[in-house]
């Protein structure tokens, strides 16, 4: 039976993805040379530093440590001035209704973020109180597909790894939840997440049932 519930942030509270794909996007073509939304598949979930080494690799690009920190920074700003607009409007259909139940319920419910901007945008979406814990990108040393950010977040709210659920929209994430033996429902497309437990579209897919019957069974 499961007794808690780790959710994503970006691409399954809010659609941040979409942001990290722009500012990434503009740095890239910065350098002069661009990637496509399919490639951007494999940033989702991955830290700052690693995406950047990712994004350098097409590119076939080779920066300085300096520069490296430069255009992290940098593209950290750009992304920044995304989420300075945000409010609690830019929570995704249907989360809210989730995140409600479980309160409501006394359900256990952590984020497990690989963002180290995590604190910044559940406050502007007013959720940051909501949480019985965090653990986002300034606790963990490994990356997802390492299950690190997931136990961690499960020990915070006192259940076993095999008694949680994991939201998440990235097949990092979702490789990230399956190693650390927790249930994971990926929220996008089939084809990309088809490794976890079930998949969904978005959260307006989901059923109030579905998850009372994970919970309670
Ligand atoms: C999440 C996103 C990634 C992002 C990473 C680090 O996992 O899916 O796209 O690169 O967090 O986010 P940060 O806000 O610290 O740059
Ligand atoms: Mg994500």
């Amino acid at each position: 039976t499961y007794k808690g519930v780790i959710f994503d942030l970006d691409g399954v509270i809010v659609d941040t993805a979409k942001f990290h794909f722009l500012a990434w996007r503009k740095l890239a073509n910065d350098l002069g040379f661009d990637f496509t939304e399919e490639q951007n598949e494999q940033l989702k979930g991955v830290s700052r530093v690693e995406s950047l080494k990712k994004i350098l690799e097409w590119g076939e690009l080779e920066l300085s440590k300096t520069e490296f920190k430069r255009q992290m920074a940098l593209k950290n700003e750009n992304y920044l001035s995304y989420v300075a607009k945000m409010d609690e409007d830019e929570i995704l259909p249907g989360v809210q209704k989730v995140i409600n139940y479980l309160i409501k319920n006394n359900i256990p419910f952590a984020l497990g973020s690989a963002s180290k901007n995590a604190r910044n945008i559940l406050k502007k979406i007013n959720l940051l109180e909501k949480f019985d814990a965090i653990v986002d990108g300034n606790d963990v040393s490994k990356a997802k597909p390492d299950p690190e950010v997931f136990l961690i977040a499960a020990e915070k709210l006192n259940i076993k790894p095999e008694n949680s659920i994991v939201f998440e929209d990235s097949v990092a994430g979702v490789q990230a939840a399956n190693n650390a033996k927790m249930m994971s429902i990926g929220i996008g497309g089939q084809k990309t997440l088809g490794e976890a437990n079930y998949v969904f579209t978005d959260f307006t897919e989901i059923d109030i049932e579905f998850i009372e019957k994970l919970l309670t069974k």
